[in-house]
C-alpha cells in the first residue's frame, strides 16, 4: 500500500504545497493553508477492506413534494427568485459596501413578517447594533413591523436559539461576521465563513426556513471568502449599482429555483428602496437629443427588455499608445468592435482615445449590444448624431456581418411603447417564421447585414 503523507492544502482552491506558508501563491488568499494527510497517490482516499453498500435507484417519474413559495410582495425581489422564496431554500446576497444590502432585507423582512405573524421573521446583525436597525426601521417607516430583532455573532448562540422558534425567514447580516469557536481561524477569514455558513445552511435545510446570508464583496468585485460559498447556497444574488446613482439593480447570477440574469430595478430614496416598474424608462431619463455618440440599445434583462442609452467619446489621442476605457461592458468586445470597424470598413481609431459608457451605470453584458456600440463610435467619430428616436441592437461578428438576436418581438414592442420610430436591427430579422408579425410595431425598420453599411447612415 502506497506510504501516507501529509501535504499544505489551500482551503480557498485546493493548492497543494510541500511546505506551510501563510499566503497561497494561486489565489491569493492568507491563512488558508491546513495540513492534511494524503494517500500515495494523493487522491485515493477509499479503503479497499470496507464494503460498500447498495444505494437504491428509482425510476425518474414520481411523486414530488410541492413547496409553496413565500412571496414578499416586493414585486422585484418575487422576480428575481423565481416567483417567492422557496422554504429550506439559502439566497446569498452580495454588493459593495453601503450599496443597500442591509436596507433591502430589512424591508423584505418586515413584508413577511407583517403577512407571517411575530414568530416568523428574524432579522440577525453582526455588523450593527440594535439601535441602528432601529433608526434604519425607523427611516424606512417600518417600526411596527412584527420583526424578531437581535445583534449576534455566535453562531452556537443562533442555532440554539433559532431551533426553539417557528421560523419562516432569518437574515444573517453578515456571514463575514459570523462566528464559530470550533473553526480555529479568525472571524470572516475563509474557515471561518465556510464553517457558519455550513452550520447555518444544515439548519434552514432542517427546519424548513429561508435564509439570507449577507455577503461582502472583495475589491475584484467576488463574493469574499471561499468560492464555494456560491456553490453551497440556492441562489446568488448580486446588488450592484454606482455610488453616484440612486437607482440599483438586484441580479440573479445562480438560481435552483428560477431563472438567472433576472434583474430587478429599485431606486435608493431617502425612505429605502423603491420598486422601479418601467426601468426603461428610467434609464433614458436624462438623455439629451441630438448629441453625437449616443445611440439607444434595446437589450434584454433576464425577461423583460430595458432600453439603455450607450455613449461613446472618440477623441484625438495625446499619447503613444490610445486609451480605451469602458464603464460598464466588457472593454475586450469594445477592442473587438474596434478592431472589426478597422478591418471591415476601413476606419482608424489608433490616433484616438475611445470612452465607452452605458449611461445610468447598468452593466450589460448581451453581445446584442455591439451594434449600438459600434453605432455610438462611429458618430462620435464622424461628429453627426443619430435620430434620437432610434433604438438598435444585433451582434457583430468577426468578418462584419451583423447577426441575429433572440427576443426581437420583446425589444421592438417595448421600443415602440416608449415612442421609438425607427430600429436598425440584424436582417434574419422577419424570415423567421417564430418572429413574423413583428413588423406590426409601427416602427420602420433597417435591416442591415454588414457593418459596412452603417457608414452610409452617417453621409
Ligand atoms: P445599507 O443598507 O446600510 O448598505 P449595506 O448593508 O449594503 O452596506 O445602505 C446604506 C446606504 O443607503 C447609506 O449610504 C444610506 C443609504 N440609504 C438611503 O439613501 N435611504 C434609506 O432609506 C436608507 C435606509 C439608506
Ligand atoms: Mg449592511
Amino acid at each position: 500500500m502506497a506510504k501516507k503523507s501529509t501535504m499544505f492544502v489551500c482551503q480557498n482552491c485546493g493548492a497543494r504545497f510541500s511546505r506551510w506558508q501563510g499566503k497561497c501563491d494561486l489565489c491569493g488568499e492568507w491563512n488558508t493553508i491546513v495540513e492534511e494527510v494524503v494517500g500515495g497517490d494523493g487522491f485515493s482516499k477509499i479503503n479497499p477492506k470496507r464494503e460498500g453498500r447498495q444505494i437504491d435507484f428509482v425510476p425518474l417519474k414520481g411523486s414530488t413534494q410541492t413547496y409553496t413559495r413565500l412571496t414578499t410582495g416586493i414585486a422585484e425581489v418575487d422576480r428575481v427568485t423565481g416567483g417567492g422564496l422557496v422554504p429550506g431554500s439559502v439566497i446569498l446576497v452580495a454588493g459593495d459596501p453601503g450599496i443597500g444590502k442591509s436596507t433591502l432585507l430589512l424591508q423584505v423582512c418586515a413584508c413577511l413578517a407583517e403577512q407571517n405573524g411575530a414568530d416568523s421573521c428574524y432579522y440577525i446583525s453582526g455588523e450593527e447594533a440594535i439601535d441602528q436597525v432601529r433608526i434604519r426601521a425607523n427611516r424606512l417607516g417600518l417600526a411596527d413591523s412584527p420583526v424578531n430583532l437581535a445583534s449576534a455573532t455566535d453562531v452556537h448562540n443562533i442555532i440554539a436559539t433559532l431551533e426553539k422558534t417557528d421560523a419562516k425567514l432569518v437574515i444573517i447580516d453578515s456571514i463575514q461576521t459570523m462566528y464559530l469557536e470550533e473553526a480555529e481561524s479568525t472571524p470572516g477569514s475563509v474557515g471561518q465563513v465556510r464553517a457558519c455558513a455550513y452550520e447555518l445552511i444544515k439548519l434552514a435545510k432542517r427546519k424548513g426556513f429561508v435564509l439570507f446570508l449577507v455577503g461582502h464583496v472583495t475589491k475584484q468585485g467576488e463574493i469574499a471568502g471561499p468560492r464555494v460559498l456560491e456553490h453551497m447556497v440556492d441562489t446568488v444574488l448580486y446588488f450592484e449599482g454606482e455610488r453616484g446613482h440612486h437607482f440599483r439593480i438586484l441580479r440573479a447570477v445562480k438560481n435552483r429555483y428560477g431563472a438567472t440574469d433576472e434583474i430587478g430595478v429599485f431606486e435608493m430614496m431617502d425612505k429605502g428602496l423603491i420598486e422601479v416598474e418601467n426601468p426603461s424608462a428610467l434609464f433614458l431619463a436624462e438623455r439629451q437629443g441630438n448629441i453625437s455618440g449616443s445611440c439607444v440599445f434595446a437589450g434584454i434583462e433576464g425577461s423583460r427588455p430595458v432600453l439603455v442609452e450607450i455613449q461613446a467619446l472618440v477623441s484625438p489621442s495625446g499619447y503613444s499608445s490610445p486609451k480605451r476605457a469602458v464603464v460598464g461592458w466588457d472593454s475586450n468586445r469594445l477592442s473587438m468592435i474596434l478592431a472589426v470597424l478597422e478591418a471591415r470598413c476601413g476606419m482608424n481609431f489608433s490616433a484616438h482615445d475611445v470612452y465607452l459608457n452605458i449611461a445610468g451605470g447598468l452593466k450589460i453584458t448581451e453581445p446584442a449590444a455591439d451594434l449600438a456600440v459600434a453605432m455610438a463610435v462611429i458618430s462620435s467619430l464622424s461628429n453627426k448624431p443619430l435620430p434620437a428616436d432610434m433604438v438598435v441592437f444585433g451582434e457583430i461578428g468577426l468578418s462584419g456581418e451583423i447577426r441575429t438576436v433572440t427576443q426581437t418581438n420583446l425589444r421592438m414592442k417595448e421600443a415602440k411603447k416608449l415612442g421609438f420610430v425607427s430600429a436598425i436591427i440584424p436582417p434574419a430579422f422577419g424570415k423567421d417564421k417564430k418572429e413574423k408579425g413583428a413588423k406590426n410595431y409601427d416602427l420602420s425598420c433597417y435591416e442591415i447585414g454588414n457593418v459596412h453599411r452603417l457608414i452610409n447612415w452617417f453621409n
